[in-house]
């Protein structure tokens, strides 16, 4: 009998690196695929279901502006337990480490559905960088029944924390999958990525910087700081910077306030995934806190400047691609203007490397569920 597969997510990146998998299962007659969203988040979720063709089973649209991590937990919780109840799958799929992710699990977890993690063992080591994804990761990998992990270092991680050696798979990461999807997309149909054609032509002659932030850690001083450098950045009349701002309040103040109106830097909406890739490809190279920016970077040989004080992710920065710099304005300056200006630093880190995985991860996973 076809295995009964929920997968529940609720934000951007879960979208997009979970729609590769959830396409697979539905061509796959082993399975019966079922989808549940949180809704965490609404717009910058919706842009991804659209393009990824999409239509969730269950839409607990959670989202409120400017939500608390506990009252969203709490809400998450129970929604995702009742879907859980009616749906009585045979199995929990999740993705990362947003409160959905966590809340997804343990309600599963009460039920003692047994739960695939996907995107596991990534680990900075400090619980209050990725604040709060450090520990909602390590609350989901202490009960999932299937760990999997994008590279052999997030496998390792794992097991020194005495996870069951057999559930843990080296699987890539999916992201690479999504990354390879939309890339044949746009071959396809370029006009799906065509929407920054006003931007590259009043930026033509500039190197282009894309940018992105949001994390809660660098809330406050962070934000500033990486304001301040970009202003800074800016001031050069060989660049340019686009930065599609996320929806988050906290991240959109500090921005608008700071930046908007320069003449070298372009604040626009969050973009849909494939004009985000038309962007990585534009790209000289990225300033970015973002986990899956430091994902797909490092594949497409995109130098990306990591604003975080740690990082789960070693392997973009062992691998040479990407660089921690923190939220010190000096420090962005400083290896921003390293790279703008000195080519061997530049050459150095714009290698294409795929520490993340070839782009078959869903399958693996997928056969990894049918068991
Ligand atoms: C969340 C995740 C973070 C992940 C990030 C990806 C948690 C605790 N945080 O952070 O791990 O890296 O998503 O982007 O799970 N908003 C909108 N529309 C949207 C999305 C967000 O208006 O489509 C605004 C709302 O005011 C919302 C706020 O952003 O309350 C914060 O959203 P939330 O999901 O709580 O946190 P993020 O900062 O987006
Ligand atoms: N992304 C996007 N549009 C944007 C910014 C990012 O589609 O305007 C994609 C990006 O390619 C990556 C993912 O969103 O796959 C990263 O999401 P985010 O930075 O919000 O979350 P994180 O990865 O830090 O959890």
């Amino acid at each position: 009998m076809a295995s009964k597969i929920l997968t529940v997510f609720g934000t951007r990146p879960e979208a997009i690196k979970l729609f590769p998998l959830i396409h697979v299962l539905e061509r796959d007659d082993r399975f019966v695929s079922r989808t549940c969203i949180s809704a965490q988040h609404r717009a910058m979720l919706d842009q991804v279901l659209a393009i990824a063709n999409i239509a969730p089973d269950h839409d607990l649209d959670l989202m409120t502006p400017g939500q608390t991590l506990d009252e969203l937990t709490a809400r998450a919780l129970t929604g995702i337990g009742r879907v859980l109840d009616m749906e009585k799958p045979d199995w929990v799929v999740v993705q990362g480490d947003t409160t959905t992710v966590m809340a997804g699990a343990l309600a599963a977890y009460y039920r003692q559905i047994p739960v695939c993690h996907v995107e596991a063992g990534l680990r900075s080591g400090d619980i209050h960088h990725p604040w709060p994804e450090e520990v909602n990761r390590k609350v989901v990998g202490s009960f999932a029944a299937l760990h999997c992990a994008p590279t052999e270092t997030a496998a390792a991680a794992l097991r020194r924390e005495n996870v069951d050696p057999a559930s843990v798979h080296v699987t890539g990461n999916t992201v690479i999958d999504a990354l390879h999807w939309v890339t044949t997309r746009i071959e396809n149909e370029p006009a799906l990525a065509s929407g920054l054609a006003e931007l590259e032509k009043r930026f033509a002659g500039k190197r282009i910087i894309g940018m992105t932030s949001h994390r809660r850690e660098n809330f406050g001083e962070g934000m500033r700081g990486i304001a301040d450098a970009v202003k800074r950045i800016a001031a050069r009349p060989d660049v340019a910077v686009i930065f599609p701002v996320h929806l988050n309040p906290n991240v959109r103040e500090v921005m608008n306030a700071e930046l908007a109106g320069l003449d070298n830097v372009a604040l626009i909406e969050p973009l849909d995934y494939p004009h985000f890739a038309r962007l990585l490809d534009i790209s000289y190279l990225m300033l970015s806190d973002s986990g899956g920016v430091q994902e797909e970077a490092p594949a497409l040989g995109k130098p990306v400047l990591v604003m975080r004080e740690t990082t789960e992710r070693p392997e973009g920065v062992e691998a040479g691609t990407a660089l921690l710099v923190g939220t010190d304005p000096d420090r962005i300056v400083a290896e921003t203007t390293r790279l703008l200006d000195d080519e061997a630093a530049y050459a150095a880190m714009a290698r294409a490397h795929n520490p993340f995985g070839d782009g078959q991860s869903a399958t693996r996973i997928c056969d990894l569920l049918a068991g």
